[in-house]
């Protein structure tokens, strides 16, 4: 696994590089994390406060530690009215937790998601970026099987 120190490094010199440095560290670890942020501030020459300020306002960058399996189910309306709310409770049975957390052992980080441009494939649910369509409540143990 990369070092932060190095991830960072890399987009010192370039405009605007914190973001950029944010999505690698994100797509590394699958979240910032807070000493990652602290670094940042001191390479990219801003508060700690800004530092943070940046990665909590996207809401693709998460500050919190995430699952190695990101879960995102899709909440727009087409896939709203195809039953995403039944398909998110049947995640947070299987996976104990709600909309936002992660589980204990780390290996699932349950979230919303914005449309992902697949309505036709309504409910769309993606997991760590990878969009599996049609996806009912029945279908819900099996894709969990899949990453177990
Ligand atoms: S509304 Fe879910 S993919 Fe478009």
């Amino acid at each position: 696994m990369a070092n932060y120190k190095d991830i960072i490094a890399k987009f010192s010199d370039k405009p605007g590089g914190i973001i950029e440095a944010y999505h690698a560290l994100q797509k590394e670890f699958n979240y910032i994390p807070p000493e990652a942020v602290e670094e940042a501030a001191r390479v990219f020459k801003v508060s700690e406060a800004q530092a943070y300020g940046v990665a909590t306002f996207y809401s693709y960058l998460s500050v919190k530690p995430r699952g190695k399996y990101i879960i995102r189910v899709c909440e727009s309306a087409p896939c709203h009215i195809a039953g995403a709310d039944e398909v998110i409770k049947a995640f947070e049975r299987e996976l104990g937790i709600k909309v936002g957390e992660t589980t204990p052992d780390g290996k699932f980080t349950f979230e919303f998601a914005e449309c992902v441009g697949q309505c036709e494939g309504s409910v769309v649910v993606t997991i760590n970026s990878r969009p599996y369509h049609d996806v009912t409540v029945a279908k819900v143990p099996t894709l969990l099987a899949e990453c177990r």
